[in-house]
């Protein structure tokens, strides 16, 4: 079976992929400092994948511990790495954490990976490497603007160090996934978006909110241009984008064309979401929220295609 190294494999986006990695014939192998997901979710993920893999409770961003992972675990067909800090508001308060979590760990693991001569590798990036854009939807060539944020700037300057390192490393296949807001859980119900702490992401602070763990849900900005007065995402189910890593990571050793590929991996068919609370849904008792003043995360629209997976016949995304 052909191991595939999984970093912040117990997290939201980490703990999908490994099933779905194990779905397509893989031995996924989870490296996590669980920082931010719950030890149980592992029990959980073998429940579902009905057989054992490897976990290894280690900081990516310490490269002698990630040398002996790779020692460990020999014939390593590839690598995807999700171990990073996510939270925009929080970037802004703690920059240097993110820097140091985002940026270390990708250095401590490419070296690593060098060194054991692991070749194909995926990035899970975020598509707040496009900034504000000047159109939308944004697709893989529209121009990286300034990050609004520290997170953003920390993807972008990942993405800057892999494809030097692939302009100085001939065997290296690299695809960089540029998503934003997955949603939603695997069928089974066995995994979903369980962070540790407060959420940041909108959907678990909406589903906290409704079973009564916070007091109110707070809608950042109510005087955007758009439709509703508030800003405007796309989303995109996580199971789709669990799909499209084992996919790139499929496509990545085989085709030169994906030596050095960035994909967004948005669904138009789920978004875009608008805040106004549709007339057909009605929100649980006692239910509240409130309009605030925008938050850090600035960007007012954010829609992206994805014309170059569908294109390339990889990938497609099938749930909304
Ligand atoms: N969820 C989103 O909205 C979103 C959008 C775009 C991109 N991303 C990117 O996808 C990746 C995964 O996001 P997620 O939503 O699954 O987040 P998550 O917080 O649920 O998962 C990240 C996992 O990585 C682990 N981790 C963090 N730093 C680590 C380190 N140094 N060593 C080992 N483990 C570490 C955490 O414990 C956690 O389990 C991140 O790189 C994130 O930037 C997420």
């Amino acid at each position: 079976m052909k191991k595939v190294i999984v970093t912040g494999g117990a997290g939201y986006i980490g703990s999908h992929t490994a099933v779905e990695l194990a779905k397509a014939g893989f031995l996924p192998v989870v490296v996590e400092n669980f920082v931010i997901s719950e030890r149980g979710i592992i029990d959980r993920m073998r429940k579902l994948i009905g057989s054992t893999f490897p976990v290894h409770e280690v900081d990516c961003t310490d490269e002698r511990a990630f040398d002996s992972v790779l020692e460990k675990e020999s014939h390593v067909f590839g690598l995807i790495h999700f171990a990073a800090f996510k939270a925009v508001g929080s970037s802004v308060k703690d920059p240097l954490s993110y820097y140091a979590n985002n940026v270390g760990s990708l250095v401590s693991v490419l070296r690593s990976m060098l060194k054991a001569g692991i070749s194909s590798f995926v990035f899970s990036s975020s598509a707040t490497v496009y900034g504000q854009p000047d159109s939308l939807p944004v697709t893989e060539r529209s121009p990286i603007k300034a990050a609004e944020a520290p997170y953003g700037r920390t993807k972008q300057i990942c993405e800057a160090m892999i494809d030097d390192l692939v302009a100085s490393w001939a065997q290296l296949r690299s695809v960089t996934l540029r998503y934003f807001n997955p949603i939603g859980a695997h069928p089974s119900g066995q995994i979903g978006e369980l962070p540790l702490g407060n959420p940041e992401n909108l959907v678990p602070y909406i589903t906290q909110t409704a079973v009564g763990l916070h007091p109110q849900l707070t809608v950042f900005g109510n005087d955007y241009p758009t439709p509703d007065s508030t800003c405007i995402r796309d989303y995109i189910h996580v199971v789709d984008l669990a799909r499209a890593h084992v996919s790139a990571l499929n496509c990545s050793p085989l085709n030169h064309a994906w030596r050095s590929t960035k994909c967004s991996t948005s669904a138009p068919g789920v978004g875009p979401a608008y805040w106004k609370p549709s007339p057909h849904l009605i929100p649980p008792r006692g239910f509240r929220s409130t309009i605030a003043s925008v938050n850090e995360d600035r960007v007012m629209l954010l829609q992206a295609t994805r014309t170059f997976p569908r294109r390339s016949g990889s990938w497609a995304t099938c749930r909304n």
